[in-house]
């Protein structure tokens, strides 16, 4: 008997240390419950660069003060476009800018807005603080700072309170290359060749703030504002509807039913609004329920997409309207003595691992989204830039959009994920988001968040169709999940190298720290 206990006495305590191997790798680590499958050899949807796209709109301060400081300002500018911003956007390599608007698309009339600023008119924004509004950035600005970005120019028009004729002289305005009213108008503007300009919204949110329509009426809209948006000599537009915010899937049904053929795009919104409209965050003074429920709305992301799309197959199978999905982010209440109106909010590891989620979601879609605008590049909700005078900080998320510029235009490859749930009062998301893809140079990278602010996590990615060699990351993490840059210390959150990752046996091991986004670079 006392030899019996001995025996089960020293099994038991094998066992305990064979368990504790297995399951505490270190002291906040889960065990090896966290599996990626990356299937190198089956890519084949390219994922589409202007899925790292921007919005910028006339808003509080993200156009003046944010891009535009005019030729006088003693910031330094090119011909009254800030140079740091610039700067800083081309190094992300910025796909994409829609403006002017959002709401104030459909109250912006072009007219005011061209030839010496000093003869255009005023008006009033409504929508954003009813501020004067000059006129100063209008279409020859935007289209020179879309040159200096070197990226596409995506302008929305006027279908809530412009006509027919307004909006069809705007492009001929722009594209024309022959005689015309428009054209000559425009070269005595100071702009002889036409721009190229491919992406043009006809309307936003016309459902709400663009005319509070009906899906059907739009539609019939639609269908004959986007008649007189022509093709001028090399020049084609693609055209892109209004269409749903959320979990408005009739909207979706009605535009495809009514006008799918005459359309090239079919736009949907989304924000992500921790605690609700009425009852928002701060961006930076939060616990971890609201880091779970943000976490939880940017995840929720995937299911609109999937059940939007399956709309959309139905009537285009093939898969010739892309998805655009020409405003996302996080919303929160604005910083304390800001103007409601400007909607200004700082920017926290949260919204990173948000970028970094969302990011991947779109990836994984890319057969069917084709652009993304992220709500809005500077000063204002989910930002990417923030300025304050003659200083300019860049935010945890203008980080992750850096991270991930190594997806444009490359493969998607399809991933498998298993992983442990990320667990907060009773309510469970999964703790990972993945994706994956090979570029033209033959680089693999892998992009990684761990969603969990508590727990590390270990993890395996198995890779089928390739030998690997070299594995290399960056990484983006804080101390706080409420970690942000200020202008008094603009670098507090930033990327760094990754080391704890390593080839093994064909196979690649890594530890995620907790809240964490991570690229990899496999080759
Ligand atoms: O991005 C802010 C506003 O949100 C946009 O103007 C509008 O389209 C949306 O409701």
């Amino acid at each position: 008997m006392r030899n019996w206990k001995n025996i089960s006495g020293g099994l038991a305590l094998a066992l305990v240390m064979v368990i504790g191997f297995v399951f505490a790798v270190d002291k906040e680590s889960q065990p090896v419950r966290n599996k990626i499958v990356i299937n190198a050899d089956l890519g084949k949807d390219t994922i589409d660069k202007n899925i790292y796209g921007h919005f910028s709109e006339h808003l509080g301060r993200c156009i003046y003060g944010g891009f535009w400081v005019g030729e006088e300002s003693p910031i330094k500018n090119t011909r009254g476009i800030r140079d740091d911003v610039v700067e800083a956007l081309k190094k992300t390599k910025i796909a994409v800018l829609r403006w002017p608007g959002g709401c104030f698309a459909d109250e912006y009339h072009w007219k005011d807005g061209i030839g010496p600023s000093e003869e255009r008119p005023n008006m009033v924004n409504t929508h954003w603080g009813r501020v004067t509004e000059n006129n100063h950035f209008g279409t020859h600005e935007f289209l020179d700072l879309c040159e200096q970005l070197g990226c596409e120019p995506y302008i929305c028009g006027n279908v809530g309170s412009g006509t027919v004729q307004e909006m069809q002289e705007w492009i001929e305005y722009m594209t024309f290359d022959g005689q015309s009213p428009m054209a000559d108008l425009r070269r005595k503007n100071g702009r002889e060749e036409p721009w190229e300009l491919k992406f043009f919204g006809i309307g936003n949110e016309n459902w709400g703030c663009g005319g509070n329509m009906t899906p059907e009426h739009y539609a019939n809209l639609y269908r004959r504002y986007q008649t007189y948006v022509r093709n001028f000599s090399k020049n084609r537009i693609y055209k892109i509807a209004c269409g749903s915010y959320g979990e408005n899937y009739n909207w979706t049904d009605v535009l495809m039913r009514e006008a799918e053929r005459m359309m090239s795009g079919l736009s949907f919104h989304y924000y992500i609004v921790p605690g609700g409209w009425g009852n928002k965050n701060s961006a930076t003074k939060f616990e971890e329920k609201d880091w779970f429920e943000t976490l939880q709305k940017a995840l929720f992301l995937d299911e609109l997409i999937t059940r939007h799309s399956a709309i959309i197959d139905r009537y285009d199978p093939d898969k010739r309207v892309g998805m655009i999905v020409d405003e996302w982010g996080t919303w929160y209440e604005v910083e304390p003595g800001t103007n409601p109106s400007f909607l200004y909010q700082q920017n926290s590891l949260r919204d990173a691992v948000v970028a970094g989620v969302v990011l991947n979601i779109f990836n994984s879609h890319c057969e069917r989204v084709k652009m993304a605008n992220l709500a809005q590049t500077i000063n204002v909700l989910q930002s990417m830039i923030l300025t304050e005078g003659e200083k300019m900080i860049v935010t945890p998320t203008y980080h992750v959009f850096d991270m991930y510029q190594v997806h444009q235009d490359a493969t998607l490859l399809p991933v498998d994920l298993e992983c442990v749930q990320y667990e907060h009062e009773g309510n469970r998301i999964p703790s990972l988001s993945v994706s994956a893809s090979l570029d033209r140079d033959g680089k693999i990278h892998v992009s990684l968040c761990n969603l969990d602010p508590n727990h590390s996590a270990d993890v395996i990615l198995e890779f089928r169709g390739v030998n690997l060699k070299n594995v290399k990351g960056r990484i983006l993490t804080a101390e706080q999940m409420t970690a942000h840059n200020s202008f008094a210390n603009p670098e507090n959150i930033k990327p760094s190298a990754f080391n704890s990752v390593q080839l093994k046996k064909g196979m690649i091991v890594t530890t995620l720290p907790s809240k964490s986004v991570v690229v990899l670079e496999v080759t």
